[in-house]
């Protein structure tokens, strides 16, 4: 298994031309940290202007399209994304889950597209607070990942997973230790399952109302590979202090 963390900012429908210079702070921050791989995720509004600004940092994109041109209006190719400069691709979001309509199938399709654009695609899954008081969380997370993970070959070496409990986003509640924990060695096996040999190489991140004080105890959690943080990426001084966290016990 890969051991350099990833601590991925998405940044959602946020973010303007004015907040580039927060990116910037991310980015010199990053770089005192290469122990840490950090990506942000802005809008796609923003990926080509940050990635010609960022160089410690790498630089995403929080959807593609499955196709790689044609008559789709207001979608964006993987093929673009990556003439921009995004390195990487988030899928299957469950913001784009639930608002989108996106099923486990349009997400697979979108995360083969962006291999084949030559990104890495990072795979979202979780349940939903319902799902988990039904006693489903791991039936429907491992569901999802025979749904959604892009085959062929290579696939394995180029995605990440996050796993980011519906009701854990945005809301200021995070699982346990022992359920994140249950839950990643759950992903784990199904990893092994679905790649074989390569499912070792894959990282799993968690995602959820990650901020600079749970970070260093969920990422300590054994297959916690990084993080997928949203409200806490937005700001160099919340989302450095992540990075932080992610790089080990420090005496800064
Ligand atoms: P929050 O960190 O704001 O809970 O968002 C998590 C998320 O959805 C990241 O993709």
């Amino acid at each position: 298994m890969s051991t350099q963390p990833f601590i991925v900012g998405n940044w959602k429908m946020n973010g303007t031309r004015a907040m580039l210079s927060e990116a910037r702070a991310i980015d010199r921050g990053a770089a005192r940290y290469p122990a840490v791989r950090v990506g942000i995720a802005p809008p796609f509004t923003l990926v080509t202007a940050m990635a010609e600004a960022l160089q410690a940092a790498q630089v995403g994109a929080q959807d593609c399209h499955a196709e790689a041109s044609g008559a789709y209006t207001g979608d964006v190719s993987a093929a673009m994304l990556a003439d921009a400069g995004a390195q990487f691709v988030i899928a299957g979001h469950s913001e784009r889950r639930a608002m989108h309509g996106e099923s486990d199938a349009v997400v697979k399709a979108k995360a083969e597209a962006a291999l084949a654009a030559g990104l890495e695609v990072i795979v979202c899954v979780g349940e939903t607070e319902a799902e988990r008081d039904a006693g489903k969380a791991e039936k429907v997370v491992t569901g999802q990942l025979a749904g959604s993970l892009p085959q062929g070959e290579d696939a394995a070496a180029r995605v990440t997973v996050a796993y980011e409990p519906v009701w854990a986003i945005g809301t200021g509640r995070v699982p346990s230790i022992e359920d994140v924990s249950a839950m990643h060695c759950a992903i784990r096996a199904k990893l092994d399952a679905i790649y074989g040999e390569g499912g070792a190489a894959v990282r799993i991140l968690y995602g959820g109302s990650v901020n600079a004080k749970n970070a260093a105890e969920l990422l300590a959690v054994d297959e916690v590979g990084g993080a997928l943080v949203g409200g806490a990426s937005l700001t160099a001084e919340n989302f450095l202090a992540i990075v932080m966290a992610a790089s080990g016990p420090s005496t800064e």
